[in-house]
């Protein structure tokens, strides 16, 4: 993958003719071979194409679709054929989980460590932001020394010693994912059915975990908006994963407004250390708890919900749960005074968003609220762009809630970027109404193969 290439530049003429044929027969209705498929992403990784060429095969991909055989081709290609960790060594069924993405997600933060508290060890492959989504990876560099690319000699070691570990793509495991997400997160071909499913299920089949909760998003705040898309995406990622040799259920879930208060990397983090310390944020906690007790019963089938439900409460009572992410982040390379709530990255300025009239929350649009974010800086508009960790929204109502004029709605915190217009989508993020309305619960189903 280059960050440099520009236009007229031959990299390797033979591997770019095959790419821009490859397109065209795509575009025409082709379907590709397996061996074509993989060709194409591995030129791509050893930067023998340049951006845009691969951002007009992905392009295509995206508006035409893939079938079966391609899908899984491109999920191997992805994983580069195979290297994967080998969770042998570890005692206990490990157990992974994977979000699609979306505004004040901050689950993977917290039902990681929860779950590893639980006693469940939990290994998990995560990503950057992709378009005006959050991404893990990008959150957790707000942590001063932590490091997230693991080079995969030191996965598992961190795993056997903490219970749980978080790393991102390398050059050793899903390097084909690592290479196109950072290209689809600016070029627009993030909303793809395929694109998304290939881009989760390499990199779940790359940890192959014994148990697997796939967590995809419906709504304005997500990749894939309409609930039947949502759910097409979850049966081609349960079926992929059974390609893959990979027990998976998964949860569809609500995205129609941000899913915690708190959007932006650094303030993500407080978030989740907040729940961490036993806030129940509401949205974000009721998630979690289905998504935990999810991930424990995928390793634990006979553990009844009653019985998970006990166990969550008591590591987050009993403080286990905040214990497992400082011990993991230290693991990681982090001081633990690095997670001292002034130690993280604030921005300097704050704007107020103030309810103009009196009523009650109709809507929050996290899609809006995800694009202010990224104008100031907490989201990538171009590969290279260096992000402002402090940057982000603080929401401080959601839907159903009542206000009068003058309550405060939200606060953006920016340091630099277009923060006039920052400013103005989240004000126009916000509907009142004046009828009292009922938020659409935070879990909308559960998809358990087993129970099918
Ligand atoms: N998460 C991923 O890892 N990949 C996608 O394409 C979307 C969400």
């Amino acid at each position: 993958m280059s960050t440099t290439s520009s236009p007229g530049e031959a990299r390797n003429t033979v591997a770019s003719a095959r790419v821009v044929d490859s397109t065209t027969r795509k575009r025409a209705g082709e379907v590709l071979d397996a061996e074509e498929i993989a060709g194409v992403v591995a030129d791509f990784v050893h930067d023998r194409i340049p951006d845009y060429q691969m951002a007009a095969w992905l392009a295509t991909i995206a508006c035409t679709g893939l079938s079966t055989g391609e899908l899984v081709a491109l999920t191997r290609a992805y994983a580069m054929d195979g290297g994967h960790l080998d969770l042998s060594r570890v005692d206990g069924a490990v157990v992974d989980k994977h979000s699609t993405g979306g505004v004040g997600d901050t689950t993977t933060l917290i039902v990681v460590p929860v779950v590893a508290a639980c006693g469940a060890p939990v290994a998990k492959m995560t990503g950057r932001a992709l378009g005006f989504t959050g991404g893990t990876l990008d959150k957790l560099e707000s942590i001063k020394g932590l490091r997230t690319s693991l080079p995969v000699e030191e996965i598992v070691p961190v795993l056997k010693s903490v219970g749980m570990v978080i790393t991102g793509q390398s050059t050793d495991l899903t390097p084909g994912d690592g290479a196109t997400y950072a290209l689809r997160d600016v070029t627009g071909t993030v909303e793809s059915i395929p694109l998304i499913a290939a881009s989760i299920i390499s990199k779940k089949f790359a940890v192959q975990a014994d148990g697997l909760v796939l967590d995809v998003k419906t709504g304005s705040g997500a990749l894939i908006r309409e609930r039947h898309r949502a759910v097409e995406l979850i049966q081609t990622m349960l079926d992929l994963a059974r390609v893959f040799g990979l027990s998976a259920r998964a949860v569809l879930s609500d995205m129609s407004q941000p899913l915690g208060p708190s959007v932006g990397n650094a303030l993500e983090i407080r978030q989740a250390l907040a729940v961490l310390r036993g806030e129940r944020t509401p949205g974000l906690w009721d998630l979690c708890v289905t998504v935990c007790r999810q991930m424990l019963q995928s390793v634990d089938p006979l553990l009844t919900d009653e019985q998970a439900m006990a166990k969550i409460d008591r590591v987050l009572d009993d403080g286990s749960a905040y214990e497992m992410f400082v011990r993991w982040a230290v693991a990681q390379g982090a001081a633990a005074a690095a997670l001292e709530a002034e130690r993280f990255p604030t921005a300097s300025n704050r704007y107020v968003v103030k309810a103009a009239e009196s009523g009650w929350v109709t809507g929050i649009d996290p899609r809006v609220v995800g694009k202010a974010g990224l104008l100031v800086g907490a989201g990538r508009l171009t590969y290279d762009a260096p992000l402002d960790y402090g940057a982000g929204i603080l929401l401080r109502h959601r839907v159903g809630d009542h206000v009068d004029k003058g309550d405060v709605l939200a606060e953006l915190f920016y340091d630099r970027g277009d923060a006039d217009t920052a400013r103005s989508l989240v004000e126009s993020a916000f509907r009142l109404g004046d009828r009292a309305v009922t938020a659409p619960s935070a879990v909308q189903q559960v998809f358990d193969p087993r129970g099918a």
